[in-house]
């Protein structure tokens, strides 16, 4: 069962995405082919875990002594929520490609893709990813809002996310070279930059010192590997009607490298480091979340 507060904080984060889009596209009425595009764009960030979002406002509330009640729109923590959630979508509606992992389902729809069309699931993501941008610019403090556009931009990238899904796809296509070591760069890279920035942001804004910052890194590097380790083993032990993906077993997996029953003690141990990790944070929250990583069926 899903505790109130995270069924709260997801619409939250939705809504907040949800209302940025339709301010954005505004009132007017706009012709047949911009019309649909709007609709498209709202369709790709539809409701599913928004874990992005949640863990950078966790870190902001508990870094701030503030409650939820008290974010207001124009807020920079809702602006970097909208921007991760914005950028996360975008890399969801372009992964699902025919050219790229050619999926029909996700989140229990239909992939932007197989629903519209491939010119409009390329032109949305391409919306999707510099919206997030735009939205970082609204930031007022020219400061903090250059810091966030570096953070994200980075991790989007030639580094990190890009970077990992040009690797995932090769191996795709050559699978047969793949080795552990390739493995942990492609998940390292695709997986982890967002949650990464989503973990990161506050201590880059508050000048958390060198320490603080490396105690994060292995928390976001345990926590990221802990995520997509599962996310191979749904794929693996779970259904497309459990997962709302598809779901298929593939040698570019942990499971492959370390079979089942291994796979499972590295992500409790992983889960144990993890908390012992955060204890400092002393946050019911942020340990639920690392468990529902460890422990989700979607
Ligand atoms: C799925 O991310 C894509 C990966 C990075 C493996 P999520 O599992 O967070 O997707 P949603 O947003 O909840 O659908
Ligand atoms: C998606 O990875 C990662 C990004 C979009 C950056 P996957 O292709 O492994 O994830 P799913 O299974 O489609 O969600
Ligand atoms: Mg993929
Ligand atoms: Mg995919």
């Amino acid at each position: 069962m899903l505790p109130t507060w995270y069924k709260k904080y997801r619409e939250f984060s939705l809504n907040l995405v949800i209302d940025f889009l339709e301010d954005y596209f505004g009132k007017n009425t706009l012709n047949k082919p911009l019309q649909e595009i709007k609709e498209v764009t709202i369709y790709a960030c539809q409701n599913w875990k928004k874990l992005r979002p949640i863990l950078a406002l966790e870190i902001y509330l508990l870094n701030t002594n503030k409650t939820i009640e008290e974010i207001k729109k124009e807020d920079d923590i809702v602006k970097f929520m909208i921007a991760l959630e914005l950028v996360h979508s975008y890399s969801l509606v372009h992964d699902d490609l025919p050219a790229m992992d050619n999926d029909t389902l996700r989140r229990w729809n239909p992939t932007v893709w197989s629903k519209y069309s491939e010119y409009i699931a390329i032109l949305v993501g391409d919306l999707l990813n510099s919206l997030a941008f735009e939205v970082l610019s609204e930031i007022k403090n020219p400061e903090i809002s250059q810091k966030l556009i570096k953070l994200l931009s980075r991790n989007v990238g030639f580094y990190w996310m890009l970077g990992g899904q040009v690797e995932d796809m090769y191996y795709e296509i050559n699978n047969s070279d793949i080795t552990k070591k390739d493995l942990d760069s492609l998940h390292n890279k695709k997986t982890w930059a967002l949650i990464k920035s989503a973990i990161i942001w506050w201590a880059i804004l508050a000048w958390s010192s060198d320490e603080e910052i490396r105690k994060l890194e292995k928390f976001w590097t345990n926590l990221w590997l802990t995520f997509q380790i599962k996310d191979d083993l749904l794929d693996v032990e779970w259904s497309s009607k459990e997962t709302g993906k598809s779901v298929w077993w593939e040698n570019k997996w942990y499971v492959y490298f370390l079979w089942l029953d291994k796979t499972k003690q590295e992500l409790d141990r992983l889960t144990k480091e993890n908390l012992n990790l955060i204890k400092d944070y002393n946050s019911e929250k942020l340990n639920w979340l690392v468990d529902f990583i460890k422990n989700r069926k979607k």
